[in-house]
C-alpha cells in the first residue's frame, strides 16, 4: 500500500522539504496543500516560475511532480487520506495584543490543528515543522484531542534547519535531523515512523531523537547561536572601522581556532531572514515570561546589535555625502536578505531604504530575483509600521524606482550600495558605472565583496563593513 504524507503550507519550508522527501522516498505519495490558490497554481505551473527560487529545487520538482509529489488546495482531502501530516504554516511575530512584537503568532498553527482534528477519521501523526515557541507541540496536542475524541493523535516536533539559498543541499546532506516526541510507547512509535522517512537517505547517527521540549528549544537555540555569531563579528566591525584593524583578517584569525570554527563569521550590513529575529524575540519573550530577565537581556542584545549595524551603515552613507542625501539618488544593489533566494523577509535592505527615504533620498533598487511587487509591498509595510498615513506613504513610494538592470539603476546616482552578496555584483563593470553615476564614484559595500584591486583602481570613494574608508588617489 502507498504511504501517504501531506504537508500543510507550501512556502519556503514546506515546498522544498516535501520535494526532497518525495524525491528520496518514492514509496510515499506526498501532497503539499495550501489555502493560497495562487501559490498552488504556481507550484503546478511553469517549472521556470515556481513560487520559490532555490538552487536545485526546479530539477527535483521536475522529476517528482505528478509522480509522487502533488500540490493542491484540497486540504481536507489530503488530511483525510494521510497518516502523517506535516505542518509548515507561517509563524510570524505577533503584531497585536499580549507579547506584541515579541511572541509568536500561533493563529495559523491553531487554525491548522483545528482543521486536522475536524477532518481526521483515523489515527494521525502530526509533525510540527514550522519554528514555534517551546510548548507549541503541547498546545497542538490539546487542540487536536479537544476537537476530536474519536481518533488518536501523536504530535512530533521535527524542526527544519534548512537555510534559504542552500535549502536543497541542506535537506539532502543535513548536519542533523531532530525528531522530538513523547516518551510513551505510542510516542516512541511515532518518532520511529518519522525517523524511518529520513533513514531513506540520512545516516542513523545524524538523526537525533529527543523529547518534545528539547526539540523545540534546540531549534530556537541553534538560530540564536548562529545570529549571535553574526552580531559578535558585526559588533567588532564597528571597532575595526575606528581602529584600523581589518574585520576579514580578524574573522579569519578567530575562526581558525577549531573550537570556534570559521563559519558564520562574515561581517555584514546585518542579518535578515524570516527566522533569526523572530526566533530570538521568541526566546527573549519566553525568558521574560519565566522571570529570567538576565537571560532575556543577553539574547536581546543580539537583535539590538543587528539594528545598530543597519543604522550605522545607513548613517555612514549619509555622512559620506556631506551629511545630506536630500533629493540625491542612492542605488541599492540587492533586496533579498541573502544571495540565491527571492525572499526578502527582514532584509537589511528594507531598513536601509527606510532610513534613506526618511533622510529625503530618492532610491533606485536592483535585485536579480526579488519581484517588483514584493519590494513595493515591503516598503509600504515598513512605512506603515512607522505610522505614516496613506498620502505620506504614497509620496515616499513615488521616490522609489525599481530597475531590472544594474546600469540603468546606476544612472545619476550619488552612491551605489551593495546590500546582498549576489555573485553578479562581483562582476560589475565599474568603469561603465563610473560614466553613468555622479562623480566621484561612491560605493558603500555592505557585504565586503569588491576585490581590493577593483576598489583601489576604479572606485573613487569606498566604504565597507569593518574597514577604514578608502579614497582613491590618482
Ligand atoms: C537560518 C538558519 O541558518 C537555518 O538553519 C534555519 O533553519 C533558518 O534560519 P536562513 O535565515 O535561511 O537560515 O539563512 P542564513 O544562511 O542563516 O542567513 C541569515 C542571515 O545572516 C542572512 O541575512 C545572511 O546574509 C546573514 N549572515 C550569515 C551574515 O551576515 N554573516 C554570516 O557570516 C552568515
Ligand atoms: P515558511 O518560510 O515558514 O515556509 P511561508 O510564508 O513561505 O513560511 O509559507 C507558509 C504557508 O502556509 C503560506 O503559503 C500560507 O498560505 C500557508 N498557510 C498558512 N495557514 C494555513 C492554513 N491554515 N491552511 C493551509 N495553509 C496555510
Amino acid at each position: 500500500m502507498v504511504k501517504e504524507i501531506c504537508c500543510i503550507g507550501a512556502g519556503y519550508v514546506g515546498g522544498p522539504t516535501m520535494a526532497v522527501i518525495a524525491f528520496k522516498c518514492p514509496e510515499y505519495k506526498v501532497t503539499v496543500v495550501d489555502i493560497n490558490k495562487e501559490r498552488i497554481k504556481a507550484w503546478n505551473g511553469d517549472i521556470d516560475k515556481l513560487p520559490i527560487y532555490e538552487p536545485g529545487l526546479k530539477e527535483i520538482v521536475k522529476k517528482t511532480r505528478s509522480n509522487n509529489l502533488f500540490f493542491s488546495n484540497d486540504i481536507d482531502k489530503a488530511i483525510d487520506s494521510s497518516s502523517i501530516i506535516f505542518m509548515a504554516v507561517n509563524t510570524p511575530t505577533k503584531d497585536y495584543g499580549e507579547g506584541k512584537g515579541m511572541a509568536t503568532d500561533l493563529t495559523y498553527v491553531e487554525e491548522c490543528s483545528k482543521r486536522i482534528a475536524k477532518m481526521s477519521k483515523s489515527n494521525k501523526i502530526v509533525v510540527e515543522k514550522s519554528t514555534a515557541p517551546i510548548g507549541t507541540a503541547e498546545k497542538i496536542k490539546e487542540t487536536l484531542s479537544l476537537n476530536n475524541k474519536n481518533v488518536k493523535f501523536e504530535v512530533i516536533s521535527n524542526p527544519e534547519f534548512l537555510a534559504e539559498g542552500s535549502a536543497i543541499d541542506d535537506l539532502i546532506n543535513p548536519d542533523r535531523v531532530l525528531v522530538g516526541g513523547d516518551q510513551t510507547p505510542s510516542g516512541k512509535e511515532a518518532i520511529s515512523q518519522i525517523t524511518s522517512i529520513y533513514s531513506n537517505w540520512i545516516a542513523q547517527e545524524k538523526i537525533i531523537t529527543t523529547n518534545l521540549w528539547s526539540s523545540e528549544l534546540s531549534k530556537l537555540a541553534s538560530n540564536a547561536f548562529l545570529a549571535q555569531r553574526v552580531s559578535s563579528i558585526n559588533s567588532l566591525s564597528a571597532l575595526c572601522e575606528e581602529s584600523g584593524a581589518n574585520i576579514q583578517e580578524v574573522s579569519k584569525a578567530v575562526g581558525a581556532d577549531t573550537r570556534i570554527g570559521n563559519k558564520f563569521l562574515e561581517a555584514s550590513v546585518g542579518f535578515g531572514g524570516s527566522c533569526f529575529k523572530k526566533d530570538i524575540l521568541n526566546l527573549v519573550y519566553l525568558c521574560k515570561f519565566y522571570g529570567l530577565n538576565e537571560v532575556s537581556e543577553y539574547w536581546h542584545q543580539v537583535i539590538k546589535i543587528n539594528d545598530y549595524q543597519k543604522n550605522r551603515f545607513a548613517s555612514r552613507i549619509v555622512n559620506e555625502l556631506n551629511g545630506t542625501v536630500n533629493n540625491k539618488i542612492i542605488t541599492l544593489l540587492g533586496w533579498a536578505f541573502k544571495k540565491d533566494t527571492n525572499d526578502s523577509r527582514e532584509s537589511a535592505s528594507i531598513d536601509i531604504a527606510n532610513y534613506l527615504l526618511t533622510e529625503g533620498a530618492i532610491i533606485n533598487v536592483y535585485d536579480p530575483m526579488v519581484s517588483n511587487e514584493l519590494i513595493h509591498d515591503d516598503l509600504v509595510n515598513k512605512l506603515k509600521s512607522n505610522g505614516l498615513d496613506n498620502d505620506q506613504i504614497e509620496s515616499k513610494i513615488s521616490r522609489v524606482n525599481i530597475y531590472d538592470n544594474i546600469y540603468k539603476a546606476a544612472e545619476n546616482t550619488f552612491c551605489l550600495s551593495i546590500l546582498t552578496e549576489w555573485d553578479e555584483f562581483k562582476d560589475i563593470n565599474w568603469a561603465k558605472v563610473s560614466k553613468l553615476a555622479e562623480n566621484p564614484l561612491f560605493v558603500a559595500d555592505g557585504r565586503n565583496i569588491i576585490e581590493y584591486e577593483v576598489r583601489n583602481s576604479l572606485i573613487d570613494r569606498y566604504i565597507s563593513i569593518g574597514n577604514p574608508k578608502i579614497i582613491k588617489s590618482d
